[in-house]
Formats: C-alpha cells, structure tokens, sequence
C-alpha cells in the first residue's frame, strides 16, 4: 500500500524570526538553510518570518548564495526554480560581533517589529563564544521573552564543563527557552520508534527482560574525520556519538511510557534509564567496553588512508566504541544494551535491533527441516539509510514436503510505503523550535546525566590503546568478543536482508 502524504494543517508555524548566529558557516549552509529551504517549499514558513544570516565576516550575499545553492540543489528543478528566488530573497545577511554587540541594532530591524513574534537565535557557533553570545543577546536587548535558544553539541566535554556552559546559557535564558539539539532525535524513524512503542499495544506487553534477550544499538559511518580532525581527535567516539546519539536512541528504547506526549515527560522519563545505567568504571571497563582505531584499507571499494595519516600525527583516540550496557530497573535488569559505533565502517548503517528470547520449548526438534537453525525473533528498527521496520520471524515455507522452516520478515520500508519524501531531521527539530515544542530537545539534567554515565569511561579509555581494525570493516575483533561471551553476535545490516 502507498499513502500520498500531505502536510497537515497543523504543521504550519507561527510567524518566527530566524537568525541564525555563524549563518555563513559549514552548520549553517549544509545543515540550517538548507533545511529551511525545504520547508519553505512545502509552505510551511509564513512570508512575514526573517531569515538572517547573522555572521563576524559577513560575506557578500551573492558569495553566500552561490555556496548555499550546492547544498539545495537536489531539490531545484525547473519548476520551482522561481520558489528559490523567493527564497533566496529573503535572506538578509548581517554582520554581528558576537562579544561586541556590533550589529545587534541590524538584527533588530531585520526582525519582525513587533516583539511578541517569537525571535529563534541558532548558535552555529563554537560553544566556547556561547557565555559571551548570550550576554550580549541580553545586554543589546535582543533578547526577549519569546527568544528561543538553540544549541548544538559539544555540550561540554566532561560533566564539569558541561555545567559550566549550562549555568552561563541559563544566566541568560531560562530553560523553557532552551533548545539542545541532538539531531539524532528529528530523524524520521526515531519518532517512530515512539509511535511504534506508544501507540501500539502488542510491544508493549513484550517490551521487558520476561521477553527481550538483549538490544543492540549500532550507529556506523563510512566517512572519516572528515575535516573536523582537531575537534575529533579530542572527543573521540565515545564522546562524539555515545554521550549524545547513542544514549538518547537507548533511552527511547527503555523508557518508561510518559503519560503524556509533552515535553517534561517525555524528558523525566529518558533521564530515569540514564540514571538507571549500571556505572562502567576501572573494575568492569574491560569486560564493557572495547575501542578501536581505523587502519588504511578500502570503503565500498575506495582506498582512505589511516586515522593517524589524516589527523597527520600518531595519537590514541578512538574511532570506534563498543559498549555494553546494563539498566538497573525491574523492567530491563539482566537485559544487556549493546552500544557500537565507528567511522570507517563496512557500510553506513543505523539501527536498533530488539532480540526476543527464543520459545521455551522446541516442538520441531523431531525432522522439520530449518529447526536447528531458528533463530529468535527479531525487531530490526532501520534509522538509516532506508528508513523502516522489519519483524523477523520464522515460518513454514510453503508447500508439499512436510515442515520446512525458514526466517521470513514483516517488512515496513517507508520509502516505500510512504510516497513523500522524508525530511531531515534538522527540519523537524527547526519546525518545533518555532512551534516552541521541546519534546525532541535535551534539558540540561539529561546532557548532565549522560555525562556522569560517559565520564568515568573517557577515564579509562584514556589509559588504553584503541585495538586498530582495518578501514571498511565491522570494526575490531574485540568488539565481536564483546558479545561473543555472552553468546551473543551483532547483526550485521546485510544478514536481516
Ligand atoms: C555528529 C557527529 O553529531 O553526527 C559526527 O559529530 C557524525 O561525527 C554525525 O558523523 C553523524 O550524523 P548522521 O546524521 O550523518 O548519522
């Protein structure tokens, strides 16, 4: 079945402002505009909302145009090529000091006059101008009291820092003001994954260690550092990923049902499993945790150097991490959460795998060919890329010849399904920052949590060497030790195929 898909009518947003503060940067034009774009196209921004490009170096617009168009350019056809013109029109670029103030009286004008529209200020910006960027929203009076804040990870670097640069946001903004984003929370399937848990009722009674054997959450990535080496080399993966990405999705994966779908509950729910996670310290790290670095080797069949080679120097940070987690609640206890993510990876591939517990007892031990090889039942929930949900199960193949078992699959692919184009994530998590919805955002005491969680892990990573693993693999032998001990094995994307 194919469902045409429409926006609804209460998708629109209110009337907002928009200034997006580092507007010209790498965030803003691959990321930020871009995803406005797209809900421009689709109607969603009303005409009287201003999009400013707020930038220390303002460049000429023509210059920023030019280097947005490349990241807009799929969706510009012949037809609505006149849609990007409007577009493009109304972007105001704004030369703003963020530790001066020089400009604020530009962004002024440039917003809608009246100051009861809600005024968003994206932070594109190095964390470190944060606490001055703040401040000066403040004193030049362009703050107020509908100003919405949005800010992006690294949210700190440790527990400590992360508190420092909270306490200096919210000197400024009080929390309802604040949007962390962790853009792994507007991908399409992850909402789902709420739908799928909250608004159906045959999971629900399954979703616990009386039916769940364990979880598997894997992120990986086929690109390397890419040209952020100097932030990565210091955060490595565990930081990077696991601290934000990885513990969020494990959190919509073992959180209790809020009672409502508003943002506090949903919020006091995920923070619950974070504190509910069994601390990972020197004496259980090595059997927990397993890291590795990337070697040279080939990426669907393309040759990339080493880790060390493209950082230019040797170094011990981690490009991929291997986690097994537990939660200490009646709900998940002795239910094992692996973690796993990596750059340089086999594939780019994100997906959460629920393995039920096999059926307590095998009536088809006896001649039916396929028994000996069953396999428990599986929910592989698909991030990324093909979004979708698959049941894996075993059935009888069809026909004469007695009991013939074989793994068989309730597939729902939403590219398939759906005819519409799934939007990313960052245009999701834009659309409620206007409509003010913070379910999809971070609150300080959860960044905090997931800090004291990643904390005493950095520790002890720091006193190890990463194991290498060759460059388009599934990462170190370790990591398949991880949970060969336990008796269990990842699911490598292609196996559930
Ligand atoms: C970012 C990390 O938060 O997420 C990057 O800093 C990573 O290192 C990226 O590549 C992955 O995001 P996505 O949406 O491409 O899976």
């Amino acid at each position: 079945m194919v469902i045409e898909s429409k926006i609804p009518k209460e998708a629109e947003i209110p009337p907002t402002d928009f200034v997006i503060v580092g507007g010209t940067g790498d965030l803003a034009l691959r990321k930020i505009f871009p995803a406005l774009f797209h809900r421009f196209l689709d109607g969603q921004i009303p005409e009287s909302c201003a999009l400013i490009a707020a930038a220390r170096n303002a460049i000429p617009k023509t210059e920023f145009l030019a280097q947005l168009r490349r990241f807009c350019e799929e969706v510009i056809t012949q037809d609505n090529e006149a849609d990007w013109d409007v577009f493009a029109d109304r972007i105001q670029i704004i030369a703003f000091n963020v530790r001066t103030g020089e400009g604020a009286s530009d962004i002024e004008e440039a917003c809608v006059e009246t100051r009861a529209v809600p005024r968003v200020f994206y932070f594109a910006i190095s964390p470190a101008l944060f606490a001055d960027a703040c401040q000066t929203l403040e004193r030049t009076g362009l703050k107020t009291d509908q100003t919405r804040l949005v800010v992006e990870k690294p949210m700190g670097h440790d527990l400590k820092s992360a508190e420092a640069l909270d306490d200096s946001i919210l000197e400024v903004f009080e929390e309802r003001q604040i949007y962390r984003i962790d853009h792994y929370l507007g991908k399409e399937t992850v909402q789902n994954l709420m739908a799928l848990r909250f608004a159906n009722s045959i999971f629900e009674s399954l979703w616990s260690n009386a039916h769940i054997d364990h979880v598997q959450i894997s992120v990986a990535e086929e690109v390397g550092v890419e040209s952020r080496e100097s932030y990565y080399d210091e955060f490595g993966a565990l930081r990077d990923m696991v601290q934000n990405h990885l513990l969020q999705l494990l959190c919509l994966v073992a959180m209790e049902p809020p009672s409502k779908f508003v943002a506090d509950q949903v919020r006091d729910e995920k923070l619950r499993v974070l504190r509910a996670l069994s601390p990972i310290t020197h004496d259980n790290f090595d059997s927990n945790v397993k890291l590795g670095q990337y070697e040279k080797g080939s990426v669907q069949a393309t040759h990339v150097p080493s880790y060390t080679d493209e950082v230019g120097r040797p170094t011990g940070t981690e490009t991929f991490a291997a986690l097994r987690c537990e939660i200490s609640n009646w709900r998940w206890s002795g239910v094992p959460f692996y973690l796993r993510t990596g750059k340089r990876l086999a594939s780019r591939a994100s997906e959460i795998v629920v393995t039920f517990k096999r059926p307590p007892h095998n009536i088809f031990q006896n001649g039916a060919r396929g028994s000996e090889v069953m396999e428990p039942n599986r929910l592989v929930i698909r991030l990324q890329p093909d979004e979708g949900l698959k049941l894996c199960m075993t059935s009888k193949e069809p026909g004469p010849g007695g009991m013939r078992l074989f793994p068989a699959s309730l597939n729902l692919s939403f590219n398939e399904t759906f005819k519409t184009r799934l939007p990313e994530a960052y245009e999701r998590l834009l659309m409620d920052v206007a409509r003010g919805n913070q379910t999809l955002f971070m609150r300080s005491d959860e960044v905090e949590a997931a800090w004291a969680f990643i904390d005493p892990i950095v520790n002890e990573a720091k006193k190890r060497k990463p194991e290498k693993y060759t460059a388009g693999s599934w990462g170190p032998v370790s990591s398949f030790e991880l949970m060969a001990v336990h008796g269990h094995r990842w699911i490598e994307p292609e196996v559930h195929g």
